[in-house]
Order: structure tokens, then C-alpha cells, then sequence
């Protein structure tokens, strides 16, 4: 039966994990996965997570089946936090949401979904993107292309192309955006730059279908989360993935959420009738810890504001180690201008450096980033900065 199979590729992300692991180098330093790592190197286990932890064991409950959508009061929050609680797509129940297993969950959770009612739509996501974007969509059935984004002459945005990209799609073409820190370049577009986008995908009959994996790693949970704003403004609907992995350091958990924003309550009850079979077909119904933790802290104020307090701690350090990153590849020798990466947002910085030269980043010195240059800035510290800086300048 399985004479034929072959071997598949590693996964260009989370396959470097494998690498890194299996790597006796003592100096070895993983900016491959998008984790944030505190300043002595450890995944954090935030205050908030641990007091509503301790609130559970204190009354201990059985666990039973959750409902195929998830913990109500979880759904709720991530409305609430996508969408603002108080906003009107909210009120009005026109916002179908379900738990998902993290944020890959809800992109296919809303992938399968689409296959189903557009069968023929053409997927397009950006180049570059999060690698298992296309896979993801791929797996779906779908025919994925891509719409230009960046312009590495200019280190930023090419945001011309993108726009005569999706001009030039066909109608319900579906196109999948990061609302916030661009993953893997860490170059977003600015708020009138998304009008723009926003008034072409209306235009053109789009249907678009946001990433949100980082929210709160720009400028903070509601700026980033603006974006989602415009788009309501604009009377679309429109599909948003969120993801707890990062913002509040759960990646084991795989808490994530899928919110489609329809036009009006009728709908997103049919529409929520149908992501309820793809999940009940799938996995049945999602786990139940991450999605109670995350419920917990959502919904107690006090808990609310110190999960804001950290997550901010963890955006203002990354931001510190973007210019120690400039100032210690400087120092340690190289020429060019590496100030770009100030400019950059979230948790990654495309280096701009070739696969060659992060492959012998990773052979020679023990530093792992991904084959297209991208680096996790999230996990750099006081400790190993140093180390990074002198290797980066030897392979440059
Ligand atoms: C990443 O891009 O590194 C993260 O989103 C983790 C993942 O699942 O790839």
C-alpha cells in the first residue's frame, strides 16, 4: 500500500524546530519558528494565564464535549476583540465565530468552508507569505496564485504591483491578507494604503479573508485591529483568522478562533451551520484548556488588563531588539545599511540575506532562520544578540 509513498519535504518553518533540536552546538540560537522568548531566552508563561489557571484548579471541572463552535463566552471575547464588543456587526449578530485549533485552524476551517461555496474561486495570497498559506489553501482545492507585495530593491512594499495585482483578479477571487505585522516581511501597508485595497476588492468583488496571527505585536491590540474597521466600513464580507499562540503564549494549545462577517443575523446563522459541519467532520469539536484560559482572561477586567500590560512588555522589548540588532551588526563590521529593519513590525525581519547564506548561518554558527531570510527578532535577547550580530556579518 504505501511502496509509492514518498518522502515529503520538511516544513520549511516548524521543520527547522527538528534541526535546531538535533543541533549540539551550545551557542545555537532558533530565530526560525515565530515564538517570543524573553530576555533569558525562555517561552513565557504570562502572569494572566497562570491566575486564571490557578482560579480553574481551585474549582476543578470535569471535561466534557465542548459544542462544535466552542466555549460561548470564548467566541464572544474573540468577536469582541476582533471586532470591538460593543461594535455594530457585534450587536447585531451578524458575525458567525467559532473556536478553532489556533490560527492555521481557522484558515482551514474557512478554506474548506469556501470550497464549498465558491468551488471555482482562485486563491491569492502575498509574495511572499507565511509558507503554509499556499499549502494550506492548496490542500483546500484551490488554485493558489499570488499578488505582488514586496520590493526588495526598496525593502518595503511594492505597493503598486499589489494593487495592479488585484485589480487584474478575477470577481470572488479570494485573497487572503495579513491585518497586522506581515508575516514573513514584517512590512504592512499604512491605513490609507488599505482604503485603497479595501476600494478595489469592492470594486472588483473580491472576498477577502484576513490573517490575523500578531494582533497587538504593531502598535497594540486596538490599532492593530483598525484595519478590521475599515473593512466593516465598507460593507464587505469578509473571513478573520485569529490566533492566541503568540499573544498569549499558548502555541501548544492551539487556541485560535474563525469570524465571518455576514449580512446580517440570518445569514451568519447559516453560515455558522456550515463551519459547524467542517469542524464536526474534521476534529468534532475543539479542546477545551486554551480556550477556557483565554475565555477567563478575556472576560475579567483586572485579567483583561494585565494580559494588555504583558503583551505590550513583550512588543515593546521585541522593538528594543530590532535597534540593537541595527547597532550590533554595525558594530560587528557590516557596511550596509541594515536600518530597514526598524522600519519593519511584528515579530520577523526579512534580513534580505540568501538562502546560502542562511544555510551557513545555521551550519556554520548554529543560527536557524528560514531558507527565504526571514528571522524571528522575537526570540534575539541580551544574551545572544552579540553571537547573532558577529555571524550574520561573517556570512554577509
Ligand atoms: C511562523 O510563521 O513561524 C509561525 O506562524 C509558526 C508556524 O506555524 O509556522
Amino acid at each position: 500500500l504505501f511502496s509509492a509513498v514518498e518522502m515529503a519535504p520538511r516544513d520549511p518553518i516548524l521543520g527547522l524546530n527538528e534541526q535546531y533540536n538535533a543541533d549540539t552546538n551550545p551557542n545555537k540560537v532558533n530565530l526560525g519558528v515565530g515564538v517570543y522568548f524573553d530576555d533569558n531566552g525562555k517561552l513565557p508563561l504570562l502572569q494572566c494565564v497562570q491566575a486564571a489557571e490557578q482560579a480553574m484548579m481551585e474549582k476543578p471541572a470535569a471535561r466534557g464535549y465542548l459544542p462544535i463552535d466552542g466555549i460561548a463566552a470564548y467566541d464572544a471575547a474573540v468577536k469582541g476583540l476582533v471586532f470591538g464588543a460593543d461594535s455594530e456587526p457585534v450587536k447585531s449578530g451578524r458575525v458567525a465565530t467559532v473556536q478553532a485549533i489556533g490560527g492555521t485552524g481557522g484558515l482551514k476551517i474557512g478554506a474548506d468552508f469556501l470550497k464549498k461555496v465558491s468551488p471555482n474561486a482562485k486563491v491569492l495570497i502575498s509574495d511572499p507569505s507565511w509558507e503554509n498559506h499556499r499549502a494550506l489553501f492548496s490542500n483546500a482545492g484551490f488554485e493558489v496564485g499570488t499578488y505582488a507585495y514586496y520590493d526588495p530593491t526598496q525593502r518595503g512594499v511594492n505597493f503598486e504591483g499589489m494593487l495592479a495585482s488585484l485589480n487584474a483578479a478575477e470577481p470572488g477571487t479570494i485573497i487572503v491578507l495579513h491585518a497586522c505585522c506581515h508575516n514573513p516581511t514584517g512590512y504592512d501597508i499604512s491605513p490609507e494604503q488599505w482604503d485603497q485595497v479595501i476600494a478595489v476588492i469592492q470594486a472588483k468583488g473580491l472576498t477577502p479573508f484576513l490573517d490575523m496571527a500578531y494582533q497587538g505585536f504593531g502598535y497594540g491590540i486596538k490599532e492593530d485591529g483598525a484595519v478590521i474597521d475599515k473593512f466593516v466600513a465598507a460593507g464587505l464580507n469578509f473571513f478573520v483568522s485569529t490566533s492566541f499562540s503568540k499573544s498569549f503564549s499558548l502555541y501548544g494549545e492551539r487556541v485560535g478562533g474563525l469570524s465571518v462577517l455576514c449580512q446580517d443575523k440570518a445569514e451568519a446563522d447559516r453560515v455558522l451551520s456550515q463551519l459547524k459541519i467542517v469542524i464536526r467532520t474534521n476534529y468534532s469539536n475543539p479542546p477545551t484548556h486554551g480556550g477556557a484560559v483565554v475565555a477567563a482572561v478575556l472576560s475579567n477586567p483586572e485579567l483583561r488588563a494585565l494580559w494588555e500590560k504583558e503583551l505590550g512588555e513583550m512588543r515593546v522589548r521585541i522593538k528594543a531588539m530590532r535597534q540593537k540588532l541595527v547597532d550590533g551588526l554595525k558594530a560587528a563590521g557590516v557596511q550596509q545599511d541594515m536600518s530597514f529593519i526598524t522600519t519593519q513590525i511584528g515579530m520577523f525581519s526579512y534580513s534580505g540575506l540568501s538562502k546560502d547564506q542562511m544555510v551557513r548561518l545555521r551550519n556554520e554558527f548554529g543560527v536557524y532562520g528560514t531558507d527565504t531570510g526571514r528571522m524571528c527578532v522575537a526570540a534575539l535577547n541580551s544574551k545572544n544578540i552579540d553571537y547573532v550580530c558577529q555571524a550574520i556579518a561573517k556570512v554577509m
